[in-house]
């Protein structure tokens, strides 16, 4: 209010005639506060790439005891020799926080997902939690980069174990493991990337988990068989390095093709819903390449998953890993992992619901206390995100297209930010030092966010009013409730439909918060709540007026599906996709955002990285993008049995914690380890069968 004021003193004193309209109080940004000080318990100890892993034949190799006695012995399974590929990843034991680890035990998870099947190439939901970052590996990955030096930052080599650029910078050479092989035993070969890419990725018909389609590794990307073990992805830019992070988890993770293949419509009778459910949770065993492979499977109660034997990477003593034998996934609420990982009945969670901060750190203080929390950064973040299409992404009907064209018009996006009491938002999440008012965009804290690039609307009911009014609504019939233009949908009452995940209170609380601050302000909000399982085809499907959601890794690294910040291609962004006739009909503004991402991706000069990265803010947090709601930071609480935990891991940076940790590293000294396995001594057997099929 203040500076309302003296702009219009300011105005007055200079004798400027203020004509009607510009009497309205206008919405006037404001300097931010910082957060308040809140510091990371612990750092990272900053290392090379070079320092975790490297690709090597050993001298001799390692499996626990029983699978040689029960297994090898028996002629059921090769030597862990010839399970290996020629040269496989391997772990150096110098970055080991508690060195060369133990075989046993099992990782107790609780998660509040629940699984729809293992079609991970065709969107299905594993669960989450860190089912899919187990069974999932990806071309490169990122998850353990939050310990890697900021000037050495590139992907890890994962399945790809490196590759080379041409001379000009257009294609792109990988050289994928060669000799690795899916759980069941099956070679891993080019023919499972390929697959990937053209029959699920850039199949329009098929959307793979947490992948934006073939866009997002940049506008008329090919990519090419050369050989078994050998790809070439050719780009329309020289150098998008940046391509190389949407290779890992959630943008090229490839399945079994041969098991997928046989089901996909091109090479089937089958329909793309069929293909899509032809791995129901029931079906066990299914290949992976990643350290664990789903066994059992209860609805509603839990998730049993056993080490995969033709798993392909070891510790530097040769040691097959993982060193987990077991990994269990409660089927319950995310609200209850945080309880169970505290009370010690649960192993392990990313404390991220600000509600139970209080109760979980007082209960963890305790020596006696079974887990171990330490807090990261403030990379937990909420925005409110207006549906940008006005051409017909989710088919809209009258009310919702005309909710869209407000969407799209500045003065009602500076309303909504104006409406919201960012301050008294995070409060009621939970009090003190953890949330800070978050005005959108990059978050404060991480490498490329610039304060003074920032633009704050601070809350002011009277500037959001008069950001209605200018946006052309008024409450003609005196209820309370703003009416849209008349000839817009019939000049009825404003409502407006809030998607929010149903699965966390979070969300819940953020969503409610949201319908008061609209209600002062005169705008009806109706939550949609989805559960966690449907919500990511619901995001997918365009049918949503505002969403709210905990914002991807994009806004906190950049360099992580850069592609999304922003609609860089038909389908990159969350918030605005291509209508039927396949355009994006971007704002002005969001054009500028498109052009400075992608001129982003196409260098690497890092003081101009800089630049660009403020410019993107700038826009953003001025034309409100989205609506900043709050950002606080998570906790990583573990069981004080598990050793190899690295320093510093956050919950969320490049990936989760399940992936940050290299859970397939974690293990349990001997002296700590429990009886706790659900299916000790078994193996996973034949893909579709039953659990535990090969005990001994
Ligand atoms: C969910 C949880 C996160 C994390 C991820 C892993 O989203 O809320 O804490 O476990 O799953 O995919």
């Amino acid at each position: 209010m203040i500076s309302r004021k003296l702009a219009l003193t300011g105005a007055l004193m200079l004798g400027v005639s203020l004509c009607a309209s510009q009497a309205f109080a206008q919405a006037t940004p404001a300097p931010l506060p910082d957060p308040p000080k809140f510091d990371a318990q612990q750092a990272p100890n900053f290392v090379s790439i070079s320092d975790i892993m490297e690709y090597k034949a050993l001298a001799e190799y390692h499996e626990p005891q029983w699978v040689t006695d029960q297994f090898v012995k028996t002629g059921k399974l090769p030597a862990v020799k010839d399970r290996l590929p020629t040269e496989p990843l391997v772990f150096k034991t110098a970055n080991e926080p508690d060195g060369t680890g133990v075989y046993g035990d099992v990782m107790r998870h609780v998660i509040g997902g629940r699984p729809q099947g293992w079609n991970y190439a065709a969107g299905q939901v594993q669960g989450w939690g860190g089912i899919d970052i187990g069974m999932f590996e990806c071309l490169t990955r990122t998850g353990p980069l939050f310990e890697v030096k900021a000037d050495e930052l590139e992907p890890m080599p994962n399945l790809a174990k490196s590759w080379d650029w041409s001379a000009d910078g257009h294609e792109l050479t990988m050289h994928l493991i060669a000799g690795a092989k899916w759980s069941d035993g099956e070679p891993f070969t080019a023919d499972d990337v390929m697959f990937y890419w053209e029959d699920n990725i850039s199949d329009p018909n098929v959307k793979p988990l947490n992948s934006a389609g073939p866009d997002s590794f940049g506008v008329g990307t090919t990519l090419k068989k050369i050989d078994d073990n050998t790809v070439l992805w050719t780009f329309k830019d020289a150098f998008p390095k940046q391509y190389l992070y949407t290779m890992a988890y959630g943008g090229f993770c490839p399945l079994p093709a041969h098991l997928l293949k046989p089901q996909h419509p091109k090479y089937s009778s089958n329909t793309y819903e069929q293909y899509t459910n032809a791995f129901p949770p029931e079906f066990l065993n299914f290949p992976v390449m990643g350290a664990w492979v789903p066994v059992e499977y209860r609805a509603d109660d839990i998730v049993v998953m056993r080490r995969n034997a033709y798993y392909w990477k070891v510790d530097e003593a040769g040691n097959q890993l993982p060193y987990l034998d077991e990994m269990e996934y409660k089927l319950s609420t995310w609200a209850d992992r945080d309880v169970q990982a505290v009370a010690g009945t649960g192993d392990f969670s990313n404390l991220e619901q600000a509600e139970s901060y209080v109760e979980a750190l007082k209960r963890s203080a305790d020596p006696a206390a079974p887990a171990r929390l330490a807090f990261g950064a403030r990379t937990i973040g909420y925005s409110l995100y207006p549906n940008l299409s006005g051409n017909g992404w989710g088919e809209p009907d009258a009310r919702s297209q005309a909710v869209r064209e407000l969407n799209r018009n500045t003065d009602f996006r500076l309303a909504l930010t104006s409406a919201i009491d960012r301050q008294h938002l995070g409060d009621s999440l939970v009090k003190g030092p953890f949330t800070a008012i978050y005005p959108g965009g990059l978050y404060a804290g991480t490498a490329y966010y610039d304060k003074a690039s920032t633009v704050y609307y601070p809350f002011d009911v009277g500037v959001a009013k008069a950001a209605l009014e200018k946006a052309g609504l008024k409450d003609t019939d005196g209820n309370g409730i703003v009416n849209f233009p008349a000839g817009t949908a019939d000049g009825q009452d404003v409502s407006v439909t809030l998607l929010a995940n149903a699965d966390y209170q979070t969300d819940k609380n953020l969503a409610e918060g949201v319908v008061a601050s609209m209600e002062a302000i005169g705008i009806r909000v109706i939550v949609d709540l989805v559960s966690g399982a449907n919500m990511t085809a619901t995001q997918n499907s365009g049918k949503w007026d505002w969403q709210i959601f905990r914002n991807g890794s994009e806004l906190i690294s950049v360099v992580q599906n850069t592609a999304s910040l922003a609609p860089t291609g038909p389908q990159t962004s969350p918030l605005h996709r291509a209508g039927a006739d396949g355009t994006v009909d971007l704002l002005p503004w969001e054009q500028q955002m498109v052009d400075v991402v992608n001129k982003f991706i196409a260098t690497s000069d890092a003081a101009q990285r800089v630049e660009l990265m403020k410019q993107y803010q700038k826009l953003y947090t001025e034309n409100v993008n989205a609506i900043g709601l709050t950002q606080y930071p998570g906790a990583l609480i573990i069981n004080k049995r598990f050793a190899n935990i690295p320093a510093g891991a956050p919950i969320f940076m490049f990936n989760w914690a399940e992936d940050n940790i290299i859970r397939e590293r974690v293990f349990v000294p001997t002296d700590k380890q429990q009886n706790l396995e659900l299916h000790a001594k078994t193996l996973p057997g034949a893909p579709g069968l039953g659990n535990g099929p090969m005990s001994d």
